[in-house]
């Protein structure tokens, strides 16, 4: 699986912004059919953004595209527009539960026979913005093994809910803690809502690191100035890296003692430290550019 870190959405019916995406540096890039394009220009925006994947892909980037919820009657469409050996997968809109996957999968299955593709090669990011998808999470994760990963949408969310977007996040808590910790224990990655204000860098900084704190795995961009610091956050710090291979040395020689644990810097090394310090290496070998 490649890196998903940062992934860059892009309005499907700007060709200028799609020729930006050429030179971005996310690890995915997201040409939107969704919310960041207006009713009118759905059609359009399907056309472009289609017209646009092959060179994208040539230029080596990982793509997958969102389309319209199901309710809208759009995604049927999108999906015969997107699906062929230029994207990775697609992330679908407002997914209420799991039936809301097995319909999507009997779709992509239909298309990717159509297009000659092995069947379950495109994969899924269901967007997890309503109350109800909230609660069904774990079927919903399980539902499909096309699913590599959930992202959290809070400003759909909490338009659902009925409540206010806060500065400080609290009204969010809730449904991201859930959200890591059944991604988790389905074994799908967690990626976080995009941080609105922009040109706000150390805002950024700050939303990004709580949800890496939080288990979010990567997180969605809405700017190219965005990218860097997304990407700097959830990769390892040299820091980081430098202590995990200390870890790991301890705990071998430890081994070659026949002892299970050590001690390094006054604190314990045992099988699940050990455990995190090279799941940890292999994160950064795979984040290296
Ligand atoms: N992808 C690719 N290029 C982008 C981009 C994006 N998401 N956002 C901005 N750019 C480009 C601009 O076109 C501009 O290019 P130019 O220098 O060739 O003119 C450059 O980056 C600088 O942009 P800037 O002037 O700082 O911002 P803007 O006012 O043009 O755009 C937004 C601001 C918010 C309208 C724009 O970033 C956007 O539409 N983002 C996507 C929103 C979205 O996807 N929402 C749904 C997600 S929930
Ligand atoms: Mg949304």
């Amino acid at each position: 699986m490649p890196a998903l870190r940062s992934l860059l959405f892009i309005p499907g019916n700007r060709p200028n912004m799609l020729e930006k995406g050429l030179s971005a540096k996310a690890d995915v890039l997201v040409p939107d059919l969704e919310d960041s394009v207006p009713v009118d220009e759905k059609a359009n925006a399907r056309k472009v953004a289609a017209g646009f994947l092959p060179k994208l892909a040539q230029a080596g980037h990982t793509l997958i595209p969102r389309v319209n919820s199901l309710d809208t009657g759009w995604l049927e469409q999108d999906l015969a527009a997107l699906v062929g050996r230029d994207i990775y997968g697609v992330s679908v809109g407002k997914i209420q539960g799991p039936e809301d996957i097995a319909t999507i999968s009997k779709i992509l299955d239909n298309l990717e026979e159509k297009a000659g593709l092995k069947q379950g090669s495109v994969q899924l990011v269901p967007w997890i913005e309503t109350a109800r998808a909230i609660v069904t999470l774990y079927d919903i994760c399980i539902a499909s093994p096309r699913i590599i990963a959930v992202a959290l949408g809070a400003e759909d969310l909490t338009t659902d809910m009925g409540i206010e977007r806060r500065e400080d996040d609290s009204e969010i808590e809730y449904a991201s803690n859930v959200l890591c910790v059944t991604a988790r224990a389905a074994d799908v990655l967690a990626l976080d809502t995009p941080y609105f204000q922009f040109r706000d860098a150390e805002g950024l900084r700050r939303d990004a690191l709580k949800a890496k704190g939080c288990g979010f795995k990567g997180k969605f961009a809405i700017h190219p100035a965005q990218i860097d610091i997304i990407n700097e956050v959830f990769s390892p710090s040299a820091t980081e890296i430098e202590h995990a291979r200390r870890v790991v040395t301890a705990f071998e020689e430890a081994e070659r003692r026949g002892r299970g644990s050590t001690s390094l810097d006054g604190k314990v090394i045992d099988v699940p430290v050990v455990k995190r310090a090279r799941a940890l290496l292999e994160l950064a070998a795979k984040a290296a550019p």
